[in-house]
């Protein structure tokens, strides 16, 4: 192809195999919106400055506009063999437009110009993950609502340790999907940044208004140095890191999902329409959504080592290594979106098992804390309560005994200070109730819980 837009400083044209090497419209193709919106900026700017006449404006923006009409229509195909969306979209609009078409380009490089686009695209990325994180708030939120009064085993180890409540475990993941919005919105302040004029790596002689860009783009700022503009890819970087953030998340809660439906727990069973069965055993019914997330946290985290790798060694300023930067954010843009568009409407659809988990909570001495706590509120150290109730523990487990099961007599027998009421403070609902601490799972503090969370997410 002898017809390259750089083409006036080679003589001879490059290999096939290269051209497809370097090309990057097969993925960058994704930015069109973003390139050409870019470009309407830049071209309004130019002639703004009187860097171009107003009529060369005119037809570049309504080429431009043209182009994205019909990209977005379908009317127009992407040129695989372009090299990439920024040439592609200004080849098309000179064979549109002619002559003006070739002084859009003025005082800007690809390299400022793909860190515009990928900056205006982020920031769209963004704030539709932003608005999906809000939505599995308001599914968490509804299940907790639900559940307050639903007691279940907490564990630690994964060991039955004490009681909480379902309201109060799933919205620990309200807590830290509320620190993945929060986390997204300093990404976005790093994002907001804007690089045209920035130029290959050295800014421009002519006499740009950088603000004016920036304005007709919504962008907060201009990049204060050149070599940094074009070549910062933090904000790809912590975009990745904030997906990974928000994968681990979404896989500890699957694994946890993953363990409920299992035939040992029967914590929960999912609906029909997010689960699936097996090709043989008639009986299955598996949790296939929430081992895909937990499954796909993996690439979202070698995406994010690849960026950070992809970087380490780049010196100033622009480096073609950096195209690479696209396919790993892009997957990990949309494997965060399909995850959360799975997950959202499972996690709203799963039946609670209440029963089951009040069951479970009345296995494996879930109380004995809050028996020594007795011992030691009636005056007992805690650490000799403690073995008090260690002592106790082993006897049950001889005797297949609860604590519940143990007589008065028993009691008085290992400490004269049990009195009746050790049955009233052993109650499983008394252990919860009780708990009615800031941040804990007493309904009551569930309650404070829920109506903070929800005054948080009403910022957004
Ligand atoms: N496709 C390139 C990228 O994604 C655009 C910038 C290319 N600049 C250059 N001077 N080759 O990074």
């Amino acid at each position: 192809d002898s017809n390259k837009l750089w083409q006036g400083r080679f003589a001879g044209t490059s290999a096939k195999e290269v051209d497809v090497f370097n090309s990057s419209i097969s993925f960058d193709h994704v930015l069109f919106e973003e390139d050409i919106t870019g470009s309407i900026a830049h071209a309004n700017m130019l002639g703004q400055q009187k860097i171009i006449s107003e009529e060369d404006v005119h037809s570049i923006v309504n080429g431009l506009q043209g182009i994205l009409k019909d990209l977005k229509s379908g009317e127009l195909a992407f040129d695989p063999d372009a090299e990439d969306i920024h040439m592609f979209t200004e080849s098309v609009l000179t064979e549109r437009i002619g002559d003006a078409g070739k002084k859009l380009h003025t005082g800007r490089s690809r390299n400022d110009q793909v860190a515009l686009d990928l900056r205006l695209y982020v920031k769209k990325k963004i704030i539709g993950i932003k608005e999906q994180l809000l939505q599995f708030e308001e599914v968490v939120i509804s299940q907790a609502e639900k559940h307050l009064h639903t007691i279940m085993p907490g564990y630690t180890h994964l060991q039955i340790a004490q009681p909480v409540s379902f309201a109060h475990h799933i919205l620990a993941y309200g807590q830290m999907i509320l620190r993945d919005i929060n986390r997204l919105e300093e990404v976005m302040d790093h994002t907001d940044v804007m690089p045209l004029g920035n130029g290959a790596l050295a800014g421009t002689t002519y006499p740009f208004d950088r603000q004016y860009v920036a304005d007709q783009l919504g962008f907060s700022e201009v990049s204060a140095n050149s070599l940094d503009g074009v070549s910062d890819r933090d904000f790809v970087i912590d975009t990745t890191y904030a997906l990974s953030m928000i994968m681990m998340h979404l896989s500890r809660l699957s694994e946890e999902i993953i363990l409920w439906s299992s035939q040992e727990f029967r914590f929960v069973e999912l609906n029909d329409a997010f689960a699936t069965g097996s090709s043989i055993m008639p009986q299955k019914k598996n949790p296939d959504v929430a081992e895909l997330v937990r499954g796909k946290t993996g690439r979202v985290y070698g995406n994010l080592q690849t960026l950070l790798t992809m970087m380490k060694g780049l010196p100033l300023a622009y480096n073609k290594d950096m195209q690479e930067d696209k396919e790993a954010l892009f997957d990990s843009i949309s494997t965060v979106t399909l995850a959360l568009s799975a997950m959202i409407p499972m996690i709203d659809t799963m039946n609670v098992k209440k029963e089951r988990m009040r069951e479970a909570a009345s296995k494996g001495f879930i109380n004995a804390t809050d028996c020594a706590d007795y011992l030691t509120k009636k005056g007992l150290p805690f650490r000799e309560a403690y073995g008090v109730i260690g002592g106790l523990v082993k006897y049950c487990i001889e005797k297949d005994l609860t604590l519940e099961d143990v007589s008065l007599e028993k009691y008085q027998s290992l400490n004269a200070l049990f009195e009746e009421d050790i049955f009233e403070a052993i109650k499983l609902e008394t252990c919860v109730g009780k708990r009615n601490i800031e941040g804990g799972p007493a309904p009551e503090a569930v309650a404070k819980q829920l109506r903070q969370l929800k005054r948080k997410l009403s910022r957004f």
